[in-house]
């Protein structure tokens, strides 16, 4: 198994600071006092931001380039400002309902601006992998399916489930790369779902070659008829709260000598990380598994190999996407958001600028995207 550096596993007892493997009851107690404490000043700056506080950009970076070291290093207790974000969670997937409202089911065109709509790259809600030399944000994306094609060893004739499909992107270009291919995606995104629905209707797209099922359903509740030769899945296991039973549901979707890819953000610190702000205003239960709790959770799949990838990708792909998101407003403006739209603007910023900035501190070493190679036990 590859990995640059090992933590140790899960790990609820987290002092402040000093010794993570002291289980020391109160050093716990004061550690979630203080962590709910930071959570509250984290959530009220980034209210008073919304209701038109004026912090210029580069001060915004500043900030989280003098904190987040900290943080990671020395306190990564307290980036777990609740307690759910450090045990499993009753359903697989959390609020999923409410995340679609807040966030996958907005308005698409605001999405699509943003993340970019091309040829055969559609929307990509995900990293794009900037290592291999990409000059812009549709190759980067090209660049990271490639990744996944060659980690997940992808052959010609495969049948392929894609957990949290998006909008078709990742399946539209591999198969334009393999002609036998087939995918099955899921997707509880219904606006996302239409834009899929119209890609297959439409003879340009390889959506429409008869190679493409869609599901729109909740992972927590869906059943396949049949099993996969790989399953893959990029950025939905941020919104699943409990490992121990996905992997349970994947490993009997995946046949026996099939393989599982999961892409999600990850953190390299002892515990899991989320954030208040995230949480209420952009995705609902939202969290980051640290680095080692997927191979953690070895019952039912087994990873076989894993990668960091440095969250430099990831700071690259969402200035790029802040970027789109300000160029864009004349359009952006008049989208109904439910909302006032110059608090939704604010709120988004904040978004953009808050994970963008934090995936670069560290030089992208803690804040990054983990990749797992997984077969049934
Ligand atoms: C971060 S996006 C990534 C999309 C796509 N994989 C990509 O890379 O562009 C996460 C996707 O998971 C879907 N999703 C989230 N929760 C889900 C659930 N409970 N069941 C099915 N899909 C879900 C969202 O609608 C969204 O399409």
């Amino acid at each position: 198994m590859t990995s640059t550096k090992v933590f140790s596993g899960f790990q609820k007892h987290i002092p402040i600071t000093g010794d993570i493997s002291l289980k020391d009851p109160i050093a716990y107690k004061s550690t979630r006092l203080m962590a709910g404490v930071l959570n509250g000043i984290h959530v009220a700056s980034a209210e008073a931001y919304m209701n038109g506080v004026e912090i210029p950009d580069s001060v915004f970076r500043l900030l989280l380039h003098s904190s987040m070291p900290i943080l990671f290093k020395h306190c990564p207790g307290l980036l777990a400002p609740y307690e759910w974000v450090l045990d499993e969670s009753d359903s697989l997937a959390e609020s999923s309902q409410e995340l679609m409202k807040i966030q996958y089911d907005l308005p698409q065109t605001m999405l699509n601006l943003m993340l970019g709509d091309w040829e055969v790259i559609y929307p990509k809600y995900s990293m794009g992998f900037w290592e291999n030399g990409a000059k812009n944000l549709e190759e980067c994306q090209m660049h990271a399916i490639d990744l996944i094609i060659e980690r997940l060893e992808i052959a010609d004739g495969d049948h392929i489930l894609d957990l949290g499909c998006g909008w078709g992107c990742v399946a539209n270009y591999i198969m334009s790369k393999f002609p036998n291919v087939r995918f099955t995606g899921l997707n509880l995104s219904h606006q996302q779902c239409e834009y899929i629905r119209r890609k297959m209707q439409d003879s340009q797209s390889y959506l429409s070659s008869g190679r493409f099922t869609l599901y729109e359903d909740d992972l927590n509740r869906v059943e396949f008829a049949e099993k996969f030769d790989k399953i893959l899945s990029v950025g939905l296991f941020e919104h699943v709260g409990n490992l121990t039973n996905s992997f349970q549901k994947l490993a009997s979707l995946l046949k026996s000598d099939g393989k599982a890819f999961i892409h999600i953000i990850t953190v390299r610190i002892p515990n899991n990380m989320s954030s208040g702000f995230t949480h209420k205003y952009i995705f609902p239960h939202g969290r980051y598994w640290n680095y080692d709790a997927i191979p953690n959770h070895n019952r039912d799949l087994k990873t076989v190999d894993r990668w960091y990838v440095n969250g430099m990708n990831y700071h690259k792909t969402l200035n790029a996407w802040l970027q789109r998101f300000d160029n864009y407003q004349d359009r952006i403006k008049c989208l109904d958001y439910g909302m006032n739209y110059k608090k939704f603007r604010r709120m988004w910023r904040f978004y953009l600028l808050l994970l963008g900035t934090i995936f670069a501190t560290c030089d992208g070493e803690y804040n990054g995207n983990g990749q797992y190679l997984m077969v049934r036990t």
